[in-house]
């Protein structure tokens, strides 16, 4: 299986979380891989990053480029890995594959994930939170995202 992936990051608003996962694997990854986001709604479709997340990932020298949009029917059959922040994007992202057909491909960001965040169970949503809710978010992708690429590499996904 090659070792260069199509991953697609998927939240809620695509404003967010997924964005951030997007810019954190896309700065870590250095071009090896094709990184998109989007979102379960397409709400916000067309906006930026919130400002929040874009602050604080650019302390951590990430830019986060991303043109919220929604997640399309047709990204099932083109990316390798669909990887989803909450249960909810979870559910709702298999709801729009009723035969399976693309299951292995479905993921939740907290399997990957280090031991010591064993307790967390999603990727939380800071949208109507504080700094630190941001900054929590971008702990845990950070660490998530350095995990997926050690099992791509390994081949272990
Ligand atoms: P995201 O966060 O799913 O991480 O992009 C949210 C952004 C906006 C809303 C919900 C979640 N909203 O309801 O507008």
């Amino acid at each position: 299986m090659s070792q260069n992936k199509r991953i697609l990051f998927v939240c809620l608003g695509n404003i967010c979380r997924s964005p951030a996962a997007h810019g954190v694997l896309e700065h870590l990854s250095e071009g090896t891989h094709e990184v998109e986001s989007a979102g379960t709604s397409a709400y916000h479709a067309g906006e930026k990053a919130d400002p929040r997340m874009r602050a604080a990932a650019k302390k951590r020298g990430i830019e986060l480029h991303s043109i919220s949009q929604g997640f399309q029917q047709s990204d099932f059959s083109y990316y390798d890995m669909i990887i989803t922040m909450d249960d909810s994007n979870y559910n709702n992202i298999l709801k729009l594959d009723p035969n399976a057909e693309y299951k292995n491909k479905v993921y939740k960001m907290v399997s990957f994930l280090s031991d010591k965040y064993a307790d967390v169970l999603e990727i939380p949503d800071p949208y109507y939170g504080g700094d630190q809710g941001f900054e929590f978010v971008l702990d845990l992708l950070e660490d998530g995202c350095q995990n997926l690429m050690a099992k791509i590499k390994n081949g272990t996904v």
